[in-house]
């Protein structure tokens, strides 16, 4: 086990608290809004006020984020609440909450379970929004209908590699480390409720740094596609 595991102290997520919580928000407003759209087009006329309410107030909300975003003031801290974690038990959990992210945007998502349980040390909450960041990037950034994959295995170091697989156009090979910076986008989604704020990738790498660990990204040699991979700790 690495030395940052040894000692007890816990581990603080640098990352500024406002952009965060903005972002994260992004993600469940436009599902509401998605949601909004659809009702609006079933309910009874004189019904109807009540869902444009809705929809005034949401889309001020996704207004209002987007606004908070571009100014950045807070400096805060994060603290992250680690502990071992069986990954297969836990992937089955959230299985459902990222297919029916998935879902949404009508993309099909594959998880290959391994035959061997490893234990992790991680703080859930957080590795599951890597996970939701990473999975909604590969389908937003790729043509509709394409598979996005997510795999793990154990390494020679006693590290469980986990890698998000997708078939969309990949990344430009020079701004690998530039599309971990804040705010940086190198295309517009093709496949999205929301646009873009170029944060999501900083967030993920943030919070795979809190680990203690390393997140990178590579197109695959032959096949179309980017894959985005990060390492956590295991027993
Ligand atoms: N799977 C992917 N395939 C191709 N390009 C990608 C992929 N994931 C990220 N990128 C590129 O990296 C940039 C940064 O990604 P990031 O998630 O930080 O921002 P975003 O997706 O544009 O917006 P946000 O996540 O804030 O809604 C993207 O704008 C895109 O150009
Ligand atoms: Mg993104």
């Amino acid at each position: 086990m690495s030395d940052i595991l040894k000692n007890e102290k816990k581990y603080l997520l640098d990352i500024d608290l406002l952009s965060f919580v903005s972002h994260e928000l992004k993600t469940p407003l436009s599902i509401l809004k998605l949601n909004v759209e659809m009702l609006k087009k079933q309910i009874p006329p004189e019904k109807k006020r009540f869902i444009d309410i809705m929809d005034t107030e949401v889309e001020w909300m996704i207004q209002f984020i987007s606004d908070t975003l571009d100014v950045q003031k807070i400096q805060n801290k994060i603290k992250l609440n680690l502990k071992w974690y069986k990954w297969n038990q836990w992937m089955q959990k959230i299985q459902n909450s990222l297919e029916n992210t998935v879902n949404l945007y009508k993309g099909n998502l594959k998880l290959h379970f391994s035959d061997k349980e490893t234990e992790v040390y991680m703080d859930p909450f957080y590795i599951k929004q890597v996970l939701l960041n990473l999975v909604l990037n590969a389908i937003e950034h790729s043509p509709k209908n394409t598979p996005v994959e997510i795999s793990w295995e154990q390494t020679k170091n006693k590290k469980l590699k986990i890698q998000v697989i997708d078939q969309g156009p990949g990344i430009t090979p020079d701004s690998d480390n530039k599309i971990f910076e804040p705010f940086y986008k190198e295309r517009e989604k093709t496949n999205h409720l929301i646009k873009g704020s170029g944060l999501g990738l900083t967030i993920a790498k943030k919070i795979i740094q809190a680990h203690g660990e390393s997140i990178s990204a590579f197109n695959r040699p032959k096949n179309k596609g980017a894959t985005f991979a990060f390492t956590l700790n295991t027993k």
